[in-house]
C-alpha cells in the first residue's frame, strides 16, 4: 500500500518540504506538485527514487487533475504564504491559494481519493484572539485576502466532505519556523529575518514596540502531526489549531537569539504593519485530544539550530 504515492503541493517550500522528507522515511512514495516560485529544488531529495517532483501550478485544473491520479492521499500545502502579498496583489494570489484548493478538491472527487490535508491558517481568527488563547469555535475575522482564501478554502473542503465523502484533515498553523523557511523577502516569516541578520550583522528592523506576540512551532514538531493526520484509519470533523499556547513576544524573541549568538546587530525600530495582529496564541486542547504531540521543541532550542549553535 506504500507504493502509491501521497501528493505533496507545494512540497519544495519550507513546511512541505520537511513533510516530505518525514513521509520518505515512514516509507511512503511521494509526488510534489510545486511551481518553483518560492520553493527550491535544493530543498528536495531529488536523489530518492521514491520521489517525483512536478514542476506547475495548482491553478492548472488539468495538471493538478494528473498529479492526483494514482494517490492514495493529498497534503496541499502550495500557496502564496505571505499575508502581505495577498494585500498588494489579491487577483494573482487568489489563483493559487483559492483556486488551487478548488482544483485539488474536483480532482479527488474525479479520482475517488479521499484523504486530504490542508494547511489553513491563524490569519482566518483575524484579531479576535486578542490576548487568550483561540479556541477552534473562535469567530473568524478573515482580515485579507490571504485569510479569506484560506476560509473559503475549508469550507469548500466541508462541502466536498458532506457531498462527496472527501477526508480533509483541516490545520490551521500559528507560527511556524525552521530551517528551509526563506529569508529572502521583507514579508518572510520574522524568525528567518532575523536570524539571518543576526548571523550576517545587519540592521534588524522590528514594526511597532516589539510587545506583539506569537505562538511559534518547530516544523518538526508540525510535520509530525501532518504525518499522522495522513496515516490514521478515521479523522474527526473540524479544524485543528497547531500552537503551543505559549505566547512569545518579539523582544524576548530578540533576547533569545542574543542569548544564544552572545550579541545582536542594531534594532531599527519602524511604524508597526498596518492591520499586523497584536497577540496571537492557540488554545490546543483539540490537537493534544486527537494527536500524539510529544513535548514540542522550545524556542531556544530551535534558534540554536537555526543559528548553528
Ligand atoms: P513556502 O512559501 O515555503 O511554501 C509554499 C510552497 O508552495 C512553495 O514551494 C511554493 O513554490 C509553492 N507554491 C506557491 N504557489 C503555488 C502554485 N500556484 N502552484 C504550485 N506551487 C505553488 O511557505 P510555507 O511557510 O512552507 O507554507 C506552506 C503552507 O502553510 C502554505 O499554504 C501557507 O499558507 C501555510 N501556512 C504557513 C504558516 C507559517 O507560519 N509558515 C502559517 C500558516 C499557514
Ligand atoms: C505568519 C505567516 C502566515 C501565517 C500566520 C499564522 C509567514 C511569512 N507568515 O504571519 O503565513 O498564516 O503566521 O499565524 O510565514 N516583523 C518585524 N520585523 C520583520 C518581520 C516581521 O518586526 O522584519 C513582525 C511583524 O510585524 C509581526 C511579527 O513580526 O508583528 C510576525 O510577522 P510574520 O513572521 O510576517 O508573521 P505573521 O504576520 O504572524
Amino acid at each position: 500500500e506504500h507504493s502509491s504515492p501521497i501528493l505533496v503541493t507545494g512540497g519544495a517550500g519550507f513546511i512541505g518540504s520537511h513533510l516530505v522528507d518525514a513521509l520518505l522515511a515512514k516509507g511512503h512514495a511521494v509526488r510534489v506538485l510545486d511551481n518553483l516560485s518560492t520553493g527550491k529544488r535544493a530543498n528536495l531529495p531529488l536523489d530518492n527514487p521514491r520521489l517525483e517532483l512536478l514542476e506547475g501550478d495548482v491553478a492548472d485544473t488539468a495538471l493538478v487533475r494528473r498529479a492526483v491520479a494514482g494517490c492514495r492521499a493529498v497534503a496541499h500545502l502550495a500557496a502564496v504564504a505571505s499575508v502581505q502579498a495577498s494585500v498588494d496583489d489579491p487577483v494573482a494570489t487568489h489563483q493559487s491559494n483559492f483556486i488551487g484548493t478548488l482544483n485539488v478538491c474536483e480532482a479527488m472527487r474525479e479520482a475517488g481519493i479521499k484523504r486530504v490535508l490542508f494547511a489553513s491558517s491563524a490569519a482566518v481568527y483575524g484579531n479576535n484572539g486578542e490576548g487568550q488563547a483561540i479556541d477552534e469555535d473562535t469567530a473568524k475575522a478573515p482580515l485579507t485576502p490571504y485569510a479569506a482564501d484560506k476560509l473559503a478554502s475549508e469550507h469548500y473542503l466541508d462541502f466536498y466532505r458532506r457531498q462527496h465523502g472527501l477526508e480533509p484533515a483541516v490545520f490551521r498553523f500559528f507560527n511556524i519556523f525552521g530551517p528551509r523557511q526563506d529569508p529572502s523577502s521583507p514579508y518572510s516569516g520574522v524568525i528567518s529575518i532575523f536570524t539571518e541578520r543576526a548571523l550576517a550583522g545587519t540592521p534588524i528592523i522590528l514594526f511597532g514596540d516589539g510587545e506583539q506576540t506569537r505562538d511559534f512551532v518547530y516544523v518538526g514538531d508540525l510535520v509530525r502531526v501532518l504525518a499522522q493526520a495522513l496515516e490514521l484509519p478515521v479523522l474527526e470533523v473540524g479544524a485543528v489549531n497547531v500552537g503551543l499556547n505559549r505566547a512569545t513576544s518579539l523582544n524576548q524573541l530578540l533576547a533569545a537569539i542574543r542569548d544564544v549568538l552572545g550579541g545582536l546587530p542594531e534594532v531599527r525600530h519602524a511604524e508597526a504593519r498596518p492591520g499586523d495582529i497584536k497577540h496571537s496564541r492557540a488554545n490546543n486542547s483539540r490537537l493534544l485530544e486527537r494527536f500524539e504531540f510529544p513535548e514540542p521543541t522550545p524556542i531556544r532550542e530551535g534558534l540554536a539550530r537555526l543559528l548553528g549553535r
